[in-house]
């Protein structure tokens, strides 16, 4: 199926955010230890984001660490934070060529050195690129961004800055590290698990949700364009009825 040939160019989601899930069983399957896994992700992590740019899709962020990943076996955190590195070292080429800049949100300050001089140095030597947006979430959760964010308020109130009353959507919205980024319209998870694991809980309130069961290293350019065909088949209705929404 040419799912790419299917896609209507006008109603493109302008930000997709991928789950990035099943490396280690992947890597299991094959006998091998998880983080071949991993190391196998990346091509994934490479063909989604030309396929998305190729497109037209303005922004991809990607889970690629949560907090909760912190409590896996040491080995396993040290092998992720070094394939980090490399990775974006490597990849730096295909954020170049394909005019795609840098950002990451999540905990950022908890990562390993090195891990954060990379990544920096990744998001400036691409801040002028406007074609896509590639956001990683690292060390990332939901919850713990909702907190800072409530944090933020409550220092903005103590300094006088706002009152209580002033809290509303778009100031909590502005506290969040996403604020610079639109809601993302469609959510893929791979590796056919249907859950959200504190990932973007306030931005995905209204995306559409599409499951894959295919496990991240074998995600390919024609399994994003599956979802975003299935995605424009979607009413997005957003609490009115059918009759309401105009076609
Ligand atoms: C996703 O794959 C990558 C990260 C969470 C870092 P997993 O490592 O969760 O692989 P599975 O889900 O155990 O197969
Ligand atoms: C979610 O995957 C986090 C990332 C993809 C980075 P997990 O594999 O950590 O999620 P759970 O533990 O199965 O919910
Ligand atoms: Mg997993």
């Amino acid at each position: 199926m040419d799912w790419k040939e299917k896609i209507d160019k006008d109603r493109l989601p302008r930000h997709v955010a991928i789950i990035m899930d099943g490396n280690g069983r992947w890597a299991k399957q094959r006998g091998k230890f998880r983080t071949f896994g991993h190391q196998h992700g990346v091509k994934s992590v490479r063909e989604t984001a030309e396929a998305a740019a190729e497109i037209g899709i303005r922004y991809l962020t990607l889970y690629a660490f949560s907090t909760e990943n912190w409590t896996r076996p040491k080995s396993e955190v040290n092998a992720l934070m070094k394939l980090l590195v490399r990775t974006i070292n490597k990849e730096s080429k295909t954020l170049h060529e394909n005019k795609i800049s840098l950002k990451a949100i999540g905990n950022l300050d908890s990562l390993p050195d090195i891990t954060r001089r990379e990544l920096f140095e990744a998001i400036k030597e691409t801040q002028q690129y406007d074609r896509m947006t590639m956001i990683l979430a690292l060390s990332y959760s939901s919850r713990w961004e909702i907190v800072n964010a409530a944090k933020t308020i409550a220092q903005k109130i103590e300094a006088k800055e706002i009152s209580s009353a002033d809290i509303d959507q778009k100031l909590f919205e502005s506290c969040l590290t996403t604020n610079t980024i639109p809601d993302p319209e469609l959510l893929i998870r791979t590796s056919g698990e249907y859950r959200i694991s504190n990932f973007l809980l306030w931005q995905i309130a209204y995306s559409e949700l599409f499951f894959s069961t295919k496990y991240w290293p074998d995600f390919r350019k024609e399994d994003l364009y599956e979802a975003i065909v299935d995605f424009q088949k979607r009413e997005r209705r957003f609490g009115k009825i059918s009759e309401q929404i105009i076609k």
